[in-house]
C-alpha cells in the first residue's frame, strides 16, 4: 500500500438491468432521476439531509447541533436524547404493529418461534431488569456469546434499553478470542448459552466461556441461556440460568433517555495487524442511518417478510437483522443454522414456507449454492421473493447472473451493497426501484454519502482509473473511534489519505459514475508494474463453467515483481489437470488480457475461509510464496482445509 500507483482495472461488463417497471412504480424511490435529485440535494447540505432522516425517529429531547466535526472525531445530533430499544419496540406498540411478528425464528433442528412486537418488548424489559439486578448500569460493557436465537436480539435490546454497551462475540470464536475481547472491552457480564447447533452437532459455548473467564478479571456474572440442553458446569454465585433468573424480575422497565453519542456497541474486527480492532458505534446517528438505509435499499414495506442470513455476530446482523429492520417495524426471519442442513435446500425451504419477500445474503453463500447445484432451489416455490441483496465482498458477474436467474427468476432486482463494520450502514448500493443494475457493481452512493475514488495524494481518479475508495464527509453511522485507542483509530483510517476516511478498498468509477469495488488494497497485486485487483481475476476464473470458486494472490517473482497464483475449486464432478489449467489461463487472458493470466493454478477441494466466509488470502499468499503458513490462523474456520492445501503442496 506504499506506492501512489493507480490500480489498473481491466474487467468490463456491459449488461444493464433496469428496475422492473412494476417494482419501480410501487417503490419508495421510483426512478433514477428521482434518486439523482435526492442525491444532489443531499450533497448541497449533508447535515441537513441527515437531520431530516433523524426526524423519522422518536427523540426524548431534540439535538441542538446536527454535527460537530473535529477531524477525525464526529458527534451527531449533539444534545439529543434517544433510546434505540424504545425506537425498535415501544414506538410500535401504540400502532397496529403491536401484534405484528417482529421475529420469525427457526432453529436448526426445525423448531419455530414467532415473537410479536408486544411479546418482544416484554422479553426485552424483563431481561433489562435481569441486567439491572446483576449490577449492570449505563456505560457498563456486556459481552454476548450466543447462538442465533431470539434471546441474542433480546439481550442486545435490553442492553440498549438501559444504556449498557454490548459487544457480541461470534459463536464460532475460541476461548482465547473471547478472553481478549472481554478484557479489551472491560466487560462486567457475559451472556452465553450451553451450546449452539451447527450442522447437526453441538458447539459448546459455555465451556469456552468457562475457559475464557479464568483470565477475565472484570467479569462478575455469567447468564446462561439453555439451548441444547447438554450438561454444563455452573459456578454458584457467578453463573445464572436465564430461565431461572428471568422469573425473579418483573416486566416493567422504562427505556432510559440516552445521549445521542452514548456508546451502543463495540464490535471487534480484524485489522492488518494481529490485535482485533474494537469498532465503536454510538446511538442516535447509528440508528438514523441504519433505519434509513434499511427502508430505502430494501424498499421495505409493512407487508414484507425480510430475511438477512447474516449471523448477528457480524455487523450485518447488528444493522440489518436487528436495529435497522426493527426500527422500521419489519417482520424479520431468523435462522439459526447452516444452509446445508439437513439438506442443501434448507434456505429455499425456509423462503417457501415463510413466503420470504426480501432475501439478503453473501456472495460466498451464492457461490456455494451454485456449487451445490440448481436442482435444490428449483425444487421450491420462490415466487414470494421480490428483492435480492448481497454484501461482504465483490460479487462476480457470473454469480450475480445465477442469483438473478435461478433465485430471482429474472424478476427481482438485486442490491449489491458496499459497506463495512466501520461504516455501520450501507454506503454504496442501488436503490432497487431506481438504479439500473450492472452485474458486479454496487453502483452509486446513497443520498447523504460522499464517496470518491482518489489517488494516494488525494486527487480524483479519472473514470475507470483504479484508486482508493474514500469517504469525504462524516456520516451518522460512522465508527467514532477504536475502543480505548484514539491513536490507532487515526492511524488506521485517517492517515493514509489526508483528510479522508480510508479503510482499505480499491475501486474504480466507470463512465456512468458506478463504483466497482476491486477488493482490499492489500489484496492488490503488482504484475510488471500493473496493479491488478485480485477480485477481477477471480471473477474471470469463476466465469468459466468448470470453476466454482477461485482465490487469487500474488507471490514474489524475480521478473515481474509479482506473479499471479490462483487457487481454484471446481464444479461438482469436474477434475483438474494440466489441460484444464491451460484452458483457464487462456480463459483469463480472453476475459482480461495476458497480463492477468495466472502463473500458477492449483486445484483444491476447498479454500481457507474465516468464520464469516471471507477467503483468507493472506494464508494463500504465504503458501504460494514460501510453501508454508507461519502466520496467525486464529480466525480460520476449518483447519483441515489448510492441512489439505499443505499436503497438496508437498
Ligand atoms: C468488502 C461487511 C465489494 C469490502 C458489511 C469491505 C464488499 C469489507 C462489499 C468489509 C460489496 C463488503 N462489494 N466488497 N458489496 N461489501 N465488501 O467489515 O472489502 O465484514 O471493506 O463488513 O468487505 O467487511 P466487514
Amino acid at each position: 500500500m506504499s506506492e501512489p500507483v493507480a490500480i489498473e482495472s481491466v474487467l468490463s461488463e456491459t449488461r444493464v438491468f433496469p428496475p422492473p417497471p412494476e417494482f419501480a412504480a410501487a417503490a419508495h424511490v421510483k426512478s433514477f432521476d428521482e434518486y439523482e435529485q435526492m442525491y444532489a440535494e443531499s450533497m448541497r447540505d449533508i447535515p441537513a439531509f441527515w437531520e431530516k432522516q433523524a426526524g423519522e425517529l422518536e427523540w426524548f429531547e431534540k439535538w441542538h447541533t446536527v454535527l460537530e466535526w473535529n477531524e477525525p472525531f464526529a458527534k451527531w445530533f449533539v444534545g439529543g436524547k434517544i433510546n434505540i430499544s424504545h425506537n425498535c419496540l415501544d414506538r410500535h406498540l401504540t400502532t397496529w404493529r403491536r401484534n405484528k411478528a417482529a421475529f420469525i425464528w427457526e432453529g436448526e433442528p426445525g423448531e419455530q418461534r414467532t415473537l410479536t412486537y408486544l411479546q418482544l418488548h416484554r422479553e426485552v424489559c424483563r431481561f433489562a431488569n435481569v441486567l439491572k439486578k446483576l449490577g449492570v448500569t449505563a456505560g457498563d460493557r456486556v459481552a454476548l456469546y450466543m447462538p442465533l436465537v431470539p434471546e441474542l436480539a433480546i439481550a442486545m435490546l435490553a442492553c440498549a434499553r438501559i444504556g449498557a454497551t454490548h459487544t457480541i462475540i461470534f459463536g464460532g470464536f475460541s476461548a482465547d478470542a473471547i478472553r481478549d475481547r472481554v478484557n479489551d472491552g472491560g466487560c462486567k457480564l457475559i451472556v452465553t448459552a450451553d451450546g449452539a447447533f451447527r450442522r447437526g452437532t453441538e458447539v459448546r459455548l459455555k465451556d469456552a466461556v468457562d475457559e475464557a473467564v479464568k483470565q477475565t478479571p472484570t467479569v462478575e456474572n455469567v447468564v446462561v441461556y439453555r439451548r441444547t440442553g447438554s450438561k454444563v458446569a455452573m459456578q454458584p454465585g457467578r453463573d445464572h440460568w436465564w430461565h431461572e433468573i428471568i422469573e425473579t424480575v418483573d416486566a416493567v422497565c422504562p427505556a432510559v433517555p440516552l445521549d445521542s453519542e452514548h456508546p451502543l456497541y463495540i464490535l471487534y474486527t480484524s485489522g492488518t495487524t494481529g490485535k482485533p480492532k474494537g469498532i465503536l458505534h454510538t446511538t442516535g446517528g447509528y440508528l438514523t442511518q441504519a433505519a434509513f438505509t434499511t427502508k430505502m435499499v430494501f424498499d421495505l414495506r409493512d407487508e414484507d417478510v425480510y430475511w438477512c442470513t447474516a449471523d448477528i455476530g457480524w455487523v450485518t446482523g447488528h444493522s440489518y437483522v436487528v436495529y435497522g429492520p426493527l426500527a422500521n417495524g419489519a417482520t424479520v426471519v431468523m435462522y439459526e443454522g447452516a444452509p446445508n442442513f439437513p439438506g442443501f435446500d434448507r434456505f429455499w425451504d425456509i423462503i417457501e414456507r415463510h413466503r420470504v419477500t426480501i432475501f439478503y445474503t453473501a456472495p460466498t453463500a451464492i457461490r456455494a449454492f451454485i456449487k451445490w447445484g440448481e436442482e435444490h432451489p428449483l425444487k421450491h416455490d420462490l415466487s414470494s421473493l421480490r428483492l435480492l441483496g448481497t454484501v461482504g465482498e465483490p460479487i462476480n458477474p457470473e454469480a450475480w447472473m445465477w442469483y438473478r436467474e435461478v433465485i430471482g427468476k429474472g424478476r427481482c432486482p438485486i442490491v449489491d451493497t458496499w459497506w463495512q463494520t466501520e461504516t455501520g450502514s450501507i454506503m454504496i448500493s442501488p436503490l432497487p426501484g431506481a438504479t439500473p443494475a450492472v452485474p458486479g457493481t454496487a453502483t452509486r452512493p446513497l443520498p447523504g454519502v460522499m464517496v470518491d475514488v482518489v489517488k494516494k495524494d488525494g486527487t480524483k481518479c479519472e473514470p475507470n482509473e483504479g484508486g482508493y475508495l474514500v469517504v469525504k464527509h462524516p456520516w451518522p453511522s460512522m465508527l467514532r473511534t477504536l475502543w480505548g485507542d484514539d491513536e490507532r483509530y487515526k492511524e488506521a483510517y485517517w492517515s493514509e489519505i489526508a483528510g479522508h476516511y480510508f479503510a482499505g478498498d480499491g475501486a474504480r468509477r466507470d463512465e456512468r459514475g458506478y463504483f466497482w469495488i476491486m477488493g482490499r488494497v492489500d489484496d492488490v497485486i503488482n504484475v510488471s508494474g500493473h496493479r491488478l485487483g485480485t477480485a477481477e481475476i477471480e471473477s474471470a476464473l469463476v466465469s468459466h463453467e468448470a470453476v466454482a470458486e477461485a482465490a487469487v494472490v500474488g507471490r514474489p517473482d524475480e521478473l515481474k515483481g509479482q506473479a499471479i497464483a490462483a487457487f481454484v475449486t471446481l464444479e461438482g464432478g469436474r477434475t483438474g489437470g494440466d489441460e484444464l489449467k491451460e484452458t483457464l489461463r487462456a480463459h483469463v487472458q480472453k476475459e482480461i488480457g495476458a497480463l492477468a493470466k495466472p502463473d500458477d493454478i492449483r486445484f483444491t477441494d476447498a479454500l481457507p475461509k474465516t468464520r464469516s466466509g471471507k477467503i483468507m488470502r493472506r494464508l494463500l499468499r504465504e503458501l504460494a510464496s514460501s510453501g508454508v503458513v507461519a502466520g496467525d490462523v486464529t480466525t480460520l474456520e476449518d483447519f483441515s482445509v489448510l492441512e489439505k492445501l499443505r499436503e497438496d503442496e508437498e
